[in-house]
């Protein structure tokens, strides 16, 4: 699901003034501590390379992918199975890449994305183009003009959506359609990074989300069930800003753990992590590395690949 998105099961969670939010769970305790703007800058509780619960399970192989650091460690958090977390997987350039491709190929038509939603008008190249400062785009609503800088634009950008689109009202892939044709470079990178990480040459990327978060922005826990095939691992690219990300269990009060994201590491959702909660409550301030901070801004970027059949 996208950012800013909210499952019904949140209704549940009404927060009145005066009043504690009832019904608050481990994992919407978790969401909330780490959202609260005061709780910025010292996390200790909070995963990260070095930590005792981090268990280094592998190293990734040589010669599988130029796009994969060779060596790069692969870890596993004690007491949960199947997620796995390889920090620094991607090189610097191949960051910039990736984030270019999610600005640009990445969110052209027949992909969707929430901006072709509110406007028509966006640049047929996209959003990538760091030298055009000043974009021009119509409102859906009521047709009127809005000159807005590339990096206001790229504010307002939430998701796009690859391979089998999916429907966010329904929460179901439109297996009606013809999926758009997968990103070629990408289905490839998947495939190698799925071998990589052991789970066979099967991987299949059918259906991707490109989240797109600014500071202040989060994604409700939730586990992403539309997929009819749940055995296949869930691979995760994160670019740009730092984030905290909650992995919890199978049901809203399993004990939670937090993790820091940074830009190029790659996280996967597999075996029984597969149907975890799991959400990110808090981007870090001023934690963009300077080599995609003229692309983005202060944003971060998640790219999700998923097999979905
Ligand atoms: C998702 C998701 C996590 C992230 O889109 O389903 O869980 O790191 N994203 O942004
Ligand atoms: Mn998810």
């Amino acid at each position: 699901m996208g950012p800013e998105e909210v499952q019904p099961e949140d209704d549940f969670y009404l927060e009145r003034p005066g009043h504690e939010p009832v019904n608050m769970t481990a994992l919407r305790v978790a969401e909330r501590k780490f959202k609260a703007k005061d709780y910025e800058k010292n996390m200790p509780e909070v995963l990260r390379v070095g930590s005792r619960r981090l268990i280094q399970v592998g190293q990734l192989p040589e010669g599988i992918s130029e796009w994969l650091r060779p060596g790069a460690s692969v870890y596993e958090i004690d007491g949960v199975p199947g997620f796995k977390y390889i920090p620094s997987a991607i090189a610097q350039e191949q960051q910039v890449y990736w984030a270019r491709a999610c600005l640009s190929e990445y969110m052209r038509p027949p992909n969707q994305n929430n901006l072709d939603l509110l406007y028509t008008g966006l640049p047929s190249n996209g959003l990538y183009n760091v030298t055009q400062t000043e974009i021009t785009v119509q409102r859906r609503s009521d047709g009127v003009s809005q000159t807005m800088q590339r990096l206001e634009l790229l504010r307002k950008m939430r998701w796009t959506t690859l391979g089998y689109q999916y429907d966010w009202t329904s929460k179901t892939y439109r297996f009606d359609e013809a999926p758009v044709p997968f990103p070629s470079e990408l289905s490839a990178w998947s495939q190698h990074t799925a071998v990589a990480l052991g789970y066979g040459p099967d991987f299949r990327a059918e259906a991707g989300i490109v989240n797109f978060y600014q500071l202040g922005d989060s994604l409700t826990s939730h586990v992403d069930r539309s997929e009819p095939n749940m055995d296949a691992p869930l691979l995760s690219l994160s670019l740009g800003a730092s984030c905290v990300f909650l992995l919890g269990g199978a049901d809203r009060e399993s004990p939670v753990v937090p993790l820091f994201l940074h830009s190029g590491d790659v996280s996967v959702l597999a075996g029984p992590a597969r149907r975890f909660y799991h959400g990110v409550p808090k981007i870090l301030p001023e934690s963009c590395p300077s080599h995609l901070q003229e692309l983005l801004g202060s944003a971060r970027i998640n790219i999700n690949i998923r097999q979905v059949t």
